[in-house]
């Protein structure tokens, strides 16, 4: 009689992905690894950013490959178009967006995850319990009770669409599930300050809530939301038959860093029984800072916050965090049964409730190890540090702004942020002009915004690389983009 595998078809193709020969996989890995250490060690001598050639461009427009190229052609072809044109974040001199700096640690901790392969969406394995972990020392950082809940997500983008869809039903109880928004005829209405990130109008228009139904509130002169105006909005709302949920603050705006008066808006909040959620993408962490936790107080008192390891905490992208300060209310906005992912009191299924229950994302990677190692290795006191010395380091850029003639400050600089702009005329057009060529020249990269209507330079100091080096020569290179416009009469 035949046996069973002789009579299958053979396709004739290896069935693994493994390496046919390990021995040169291992020396090329070593390499690669080498050539990482080389690139961050050094990462100063490169150009903070450089513009991708035509040519580097087209090479991304090949077509799906199906047959093998050797993993040396493949990493040669890493080396030569991807590294030199990458968003250059890690460069001590990029000061664009609000972006983190990784670290040696935390590149260290994505290769391991990536041998690993581990699924985070639940079961019971150890890597769990390193998220779980993450979770509970988050919860003591911020101060939060027993049975507060966290979860790793991509960024405070989605953090925050979490908390609005936590916020929605907590107003509208758990059958919002099955009824939809519309249904329960309450027209909940949420509230936050005209510097808030977009990414809160957008949570509100993707839980169906719609952006409509969000109060942008106005600031006063530090971009702090007015909590006198905010309490008005509130009445006025109530009264016209509307049901307001949701406040949110912000610890850190996307423009200057400011911090919303927390205390203040807790107490509203609870005043108005409403949800207390924190938007702290850019500060949230500086609770780990000494110095800067105080202009925090408040926090602690929050639902949720949304913050991002990957910005202030060098954790490599991505690693956006929600914490949520009564774990079952999470669970009741996103816990739900399904045959497949039944749990058992042992074996692989036990362990409930598992990450998947606690957000939408069923498959997720170990973002937890990065954080794990980044909170080990350099420690709270340390990653803290880091974020005193940037907004030192913006102290000192703001006084090197203040003795340049040709510049003005366009905002206070109350944390990591420096807003600044050439005076002249024609100032937006110029400005962005200055930020591009900069950009371009690989000086400096940081990015612009609108303050008051007007065009700003923005540098924000995130990057624990950044020394006042990389300032001197982001106002060295301003000043010679300057005297070359005055010379040529315009832009
Ligand atoms: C205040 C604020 N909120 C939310 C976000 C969005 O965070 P993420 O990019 O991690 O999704 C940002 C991004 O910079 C931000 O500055």
């Amino acid at each position: 009689m035949l046996d069973v595998c002789e009579a299958l078809p053979s396709t004739g193709v290896d069935a693994t992905l493994d390496p046919a020969d390990w021995t040169d996989t291992r020396a090329l890995g070593h390499r690669m690894l080498d050539d990482m250490f080389d690139y961050l060690e050094h990462i100063r001598e490169r150009p903070a950013w450089q513009p991708i050639p035509a040519e580097v461009r087209s090479e991304f427009r090949a077509a799906l490959p199906a047959g093998p190229t050797g993993l040396a052609a493949v990493y040669r072809e890493f080396t030569q178009l991807i590294l030199p044109f990458s968003s250059g974040n890690a460069h001590p001199a990029f000061m664009g967006w609000v972006q983190g700096g990784g670290s040696v640690t935390g590149m260290l901790a994505e290769m391991l995850a990536g041998g690993l392969n581990a699924n985070l969406g639940g079961r019971d394995h150890v890597p769990i319990e390193v998220e779980r972990q993450i979770a509970e020392w988050a919860r003591q950082m911020f101060g939060f009770p027993e049975g507060a809940a966290g979860l790793f997500v991509t960024g405070s983008s989605m953090a925050n669409f979490m908390a609005v869809l936590i916020a929605r039903t907590e107003a509208l109880g758990p059958a919002v599930r099955q009824t939809g928004v519309t249904f329960p005829c309450k027209h909940l209405v949420a509230y936050t300050s005209c510097a808030a990130h977009g990414c809160i109008s957008q949570a509100m228009d993707m839980s169906g809530l719609g952006s409509g139904m969000l109060r942008s509130i106005p600031t006063d002169d530090m971009h702090r939301i007015r909590i006198s105006e905010l309490r008005t909005a509130i009445r006025a709302d109530r009264n016209a038959g509307l049901t307001p949920f949701l406040i949110v603050g912000t610890a850190g705006t996307v423009d200057i860093g400011a911090i919303d008066d927390l205390d203040g808006l807790s107490d509203l909040a609870s005043e108005e029984g409403l949800w207390f959620h924190v938007d702290g993408a850019c500060a949230a962490l500086a609770v780990l800072a000494p110095d800067l936790a105080p202009l925090l107080k408040g926090i602690e008192r929050a639902d949720s916050i949304a913050f991002d390891f990957h910005k202030w905490a060098q954790v490599p992208y991505d690693a956006g965090f929600l914490l949520v300060r009564d774990g079952e209310k999470q669970l009741e906005t996103f816990a739900a049964p399904a045959a497949y992912l039944r749990r058992e009191s042992r074996g692989m299924a036990a362990g409930s409730p598992w990450p998947c229950d606690f957000g939408p994302d069923l498959s997720r990677g170990f973002r937890a190890l990065k954080t794990w190692f980044t909170l080990k290795v350099y420690g709270t006191a340390q990653l803290g540090a880091v974020m005193s010395r940037t907004c030192e380091l913006a102290q000192y850029l703001k006084l090197r702004v203040e003795q340049t003639p040709e510049l003005e400050l366009a905002a206070p600089v109350q944390l990591n942020f420096v807003c600044f702009r050439y005076r002249c005329e024609n100032s937006d057009v110029v400005n962005a002009r200055i930020v591009t060529d900069l950009q371009e020249s690989g000086v400096a990269v940081p990015s612009t915004t609108m303050l008051e209507g007007r065009l700003a330079i923005r540098a924000a100091i995130v990057n624990h690389r950044t020394q006042r080096c990389d300032l001197d020569a982001l106002i060295a290179a301003v000043v010679k983009l300057v005297m070359e416009i005055e010379r040529n009469g315009h832009v």
